[in-house]
């Protein structure tokens, strides 16, 4: 059993999903997309879920958002059940979704101008992230003059400027190259380290779910069910570009990748 597997002493997880089941009606045909799937995740943790491609790993993230409805099973959110679009989580995909005709900083900063956020405080605040994420000499660029790795550097400041109590991030750095992926994952667990931010990241990269996690969750193939949880026991502050060469991550690596390989195998099958 992993190391942080068991909830700490009587503390209420941030989220608890519970036997979270998720139908889904296309052509005439019922399609179970989700399978009973239970999850807690305490307050400050960074969760990592593998699973093949169509397991419903989105559609997980979806239901714990709220932007679906289940079909059976429960999602508590601070002990409260998720009914309908949950403002307190905040939600990174793949695409940026950047405003094309807004700078950086005027992109950074729209949570807070729609809070009414006075400029200057709000233009220190992205300030100060710009320049957490090596952006700064950018604050005035548009995104096409951003290459893909600053645009998601960018995407994942605008949803940490407003302080959501939960981010949920669905293979953000899925379509970077191996080094951009690298240093994205160096300034994120800079960032969550920092903030103490709780994230629930999806990623079909077992040594990127592995560097960052402090529990890694395995999915089947669809319909999805939750495999395995596993602890990921290796030391904070991570060195993000060596960890996979250590004995610890390569033990952790071996029996979780027994657990998926023979998902993915089924999943392309
Ligand atoms: N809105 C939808 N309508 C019908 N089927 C869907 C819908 N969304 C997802 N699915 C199906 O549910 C399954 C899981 O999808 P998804 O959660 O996107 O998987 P993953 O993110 O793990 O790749 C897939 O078979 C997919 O085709
Ligand atoms: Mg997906």
């Amino acid at each position: 059993m992993g190391l942080f597997q068991q909830p700490v002493g009587i503390v209420t997880p941030l989220l608890s999903v519970e036997g979270a089941s998720k139908e889904f009606y296309s052509r005439g045909k019922k399609v179970l997309a989700l399978d009973s799937a239970s999850l807690s995740v305490h307050e400050g943790e960074f969760v990592t879920i593998v699973g093949p491609s169509g397991c419903g790993k989105s559609t997980l993230l979806n239901l714990i958002v709220g932007l679906l409805p289940l079909s059976s099973g429960r999602i508590l959110f601070r002990d409260r059940a998720v009914n309908g679009i949950n403002p307190e989580i905040g939600y990174i995909t793949q695409k940026d979704n950047l405003l094309p005709w807004r700078t950086l900083a005027q992109n950074v900063e729209i949570a807070l101008e729609i809070r009414g956020v006075e400029k200057s405080e709000r233009r220190e605040q992205a300030e100060e992230l710009i320049e957490r994420v090596g952006l700064k000499d950018f604050e005035d660029h548009y995104p096409h003059e951003l290459s893909g790795g600053m645009r998601q550097r960018a995407n994942i400041i605008r949803t940490l400027i407003y302080d959501p109590d939960l981010i949920l991030m669905d293979e953000p750095f899925g379509p970077l190259d191996a080094q951009t992926r690298i240093v994205l994952q160096e300034q994120l667990l800079s960032l969550w380290t920092t903030t103490k931010k709780t994230i629930i990241f999806i990623t079909h990269d077992l040594v990127e779910a592995i560097a960052l996690a402090d529990r890694v969750v395995v999915m089947t193939s669809r319909p999805g069910r939750v495999k395995r949880v596993a602890g990921v026991p290796i030391a904070r502050p991570r060195d993000i570009y060596q960890i996979h060469q250590s004995q610890e991550f390569r033990s952790v690596y071996e029996s979780l990748w027994k657990e998926l390989k023979p998902e993915v195998k089924m999943a392309g099958e």
